[in-house]
């Protein structure tokens, strides 16, 4: 038996000691992050991949706030395909396989089409892939009969607009706007379709500057796998649709399962990006990192949701965890992604100041309209319910998707160490994102820091008393 010397401190324990600064503005600092080799952040928040937080929708708006969502891995495969690839369709440069249909596909096949692939046109083509017309919203809404075929309402080649292969950004969104059109199929020298830009894709670009794309133009999206063979034939899947970025996670990374995964996956997928955990010393950054991982989740038991060091006695306090990591990750070559605990912005700003590259968070956006799930009203105030991956209920749901089905005894078998619980109905995760980096942005000029890496350079932590914590708060005043 060994008892560590230091004390180990977390968020609360301490402050970041002010420095001198010549930063007059929040505006002069930047948050971007480099996460893996191919991917760089330019706000340092991933959003947890926990079944109450994210699926695609929350994905889509992480990326295009300039961060990263995480699709939790308690789905079936197809499932989780096919959240992914509706974050990679949500936008793009230019669309390679645009859904299509053929003159003579009855149009009510054609509505059901456009619903399913949820898209708001068919691209009509012929046999052989030639342009024959296009099918939008607009040719159907007012239309009374609905009983022919799609070249009955089409708007045909003859009235369309077209572009060739090569066209820039630029001259398509000029012909776009000169027409007053919303689609242009790019037609190679044979008039075959060989692309799409569309006009809400070049709108989504310029409203969202910053946003997490990959080398075509979609947004950026991670998914989660756990350790059995067959999250192998998972990675395969989702690397298949675009995935950006596989998360092997599980409770404790620092294990021979989750070392042999990141091996296998950095063997059989060449190139992919990997981030895995969860671990609390160097040791654990170190095994992962030598096994192939470019990002490692730091946190034990430090989730809002999370029970772990109840129930194991087992965790680490997460500031110590970071500041304790982060020099094996310098030393490895890899990031730290700060893994449960952060509530504020403050705490966020401590967590990159003591080495995290960015911040994975649960609870905080659990409440925002993009989490899964629907908001239930309690005393005449919205709720979300969050829960945590080890709770009871996401256990027994677990196995519901394993096995179809949960036998009464199966409930008795779980040891859960995490908890169900409701968060306060916040909006869209926009306006907490707003909200949590601006904070960070602020907390950047008190350390007169102009990058994420000068705040860990320029970071000195002070630490406080439980006295200091409660001057910290709002005091003496009744808050309305
Ligand atoms: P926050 O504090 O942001 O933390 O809500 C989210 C992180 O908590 C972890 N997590 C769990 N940890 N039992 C645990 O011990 C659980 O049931 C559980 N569910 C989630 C996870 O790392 C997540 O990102």
């Amino acid at each position: 038996m060994k008892l560590r010397e230091h004390t180990a401190l977390t968020f609360d324990d301490v402050l970041l000691v002010p420095n001198y600064s010549e930063i007059n503005s929040r505006g002069a600092v930047t948050t971007a992050t480099q996460i893996t080799p191919e991917i760089q952040l330019n706000i340092p928040i991933i959003s947890s991949n926990m079944d109450t937080v994210t699926e695609a929708a929350m994905a889509v708006e992480m990326a295009r706030a300039g961060g990263i969502g995480i699709i939790h891995r308690f789905l079936t495969i197809d499932r989780q395909v096919a959240e992914v690839s509706r974050v990679k369709r949500a936008e793009s440069f230019r669309v390679d396989d645009p859904v299509t249909s053929l003159p003579e596909t009855p149009l009510k096949e054609a509505i059901d089409q456009m619903r399913e692939r949820e898209t708001s046109g068919l691209v009509v083509v012929d046999g052989v892939g030639k342009l024959a017309g296009i099918l939008t919203h607009r040719d159907l809404d007012l239309a009374d009969d609905l009983s022919g075929t799609v070249a009955s309402l089409m708007t045909p080649l003859e009235r369309m607009v077209t572009g060739k292969p090569g066209i820039s950004r630029d001259e398509a969104r000029k012909l776009l706007h000169q027409h007053r059109i919303e689609k242009l199929p790019l037609l190679d020298e044979d008039g075959k379709l060989v692309g799409l830009i569309t006009a809400r894709d070049i709108l989504k670009a310029r409203q969202h500057p910053h946003a997490s794309k990959d080398g075509r133009g979609r947004l950026r999206v991670g998914a989660a796998l756990g350790v059995r063979h067959d999250d192998l034939d998972r990675a395969e899947r989702l690397l298949h649709v675009g995935c950006d970025l596989l998360v092997v996670d599980i409770a404790h990374g620092h294990s021979n399962l989750a070392i042999d995964m990141v091996r296998k996956l950095a063997e059989r997928f060449p190139g992919v990006q990997i981030m895995a955990g969860n671990v609390v010393t160097p040791e654990g950054v170190a095994d992962l990192a030598k096994a192939g991982a470019h990002s490692i989740k730091v946190g034990v038991g430090s989730g809002s949701i999370c029970t772990t060091r109840l129930v194991a006695g087992s965790g680490y306090p997460q500031l110590s965890a970071l500041m304790e990591c982060a020099p094996a990750a310098a030393k490895h070559g890899v990031t730290i992604v700060s893994d449960g605990g952060t509530r504020t912005s403050g705490d966020l700003t401590k967590a990159i100041a003591a080495g995290a590259d960015c911040a994975m968070l649960g609870s905080s956006l659990a409440g925002t309209n993009e989490a899964p799930g629907a908001s239930v009203v309690r005393d005449g105030r919205r709720f979300k319910v969050v829960r945590g991956m080890a709770s009871l209920t996401a256990n027994v749901g677990r196995k519901e998707v394993d096995q179809g089905q949960v036998a009464d005894a199966e409930w008795e078998k779980v040891v859960p160490e995490g908890v169900e619980a409701v968060v306060p109905h916040r909006g869209p995760v926009k306006d907490i994102l707003h909200l949590l980096v601006g904070g960070l942005r602020s907390g950047m000029t008190y350390s007169g820091a102009r990058t994420l890496k000068e705040l860990q350079e320029n970071a000195e932590f002070a630490r406080i008393t439980g006295a200091g914590i409660a001057e910290s708060r709002h005091h003496d005043v009744d808050k309305i």
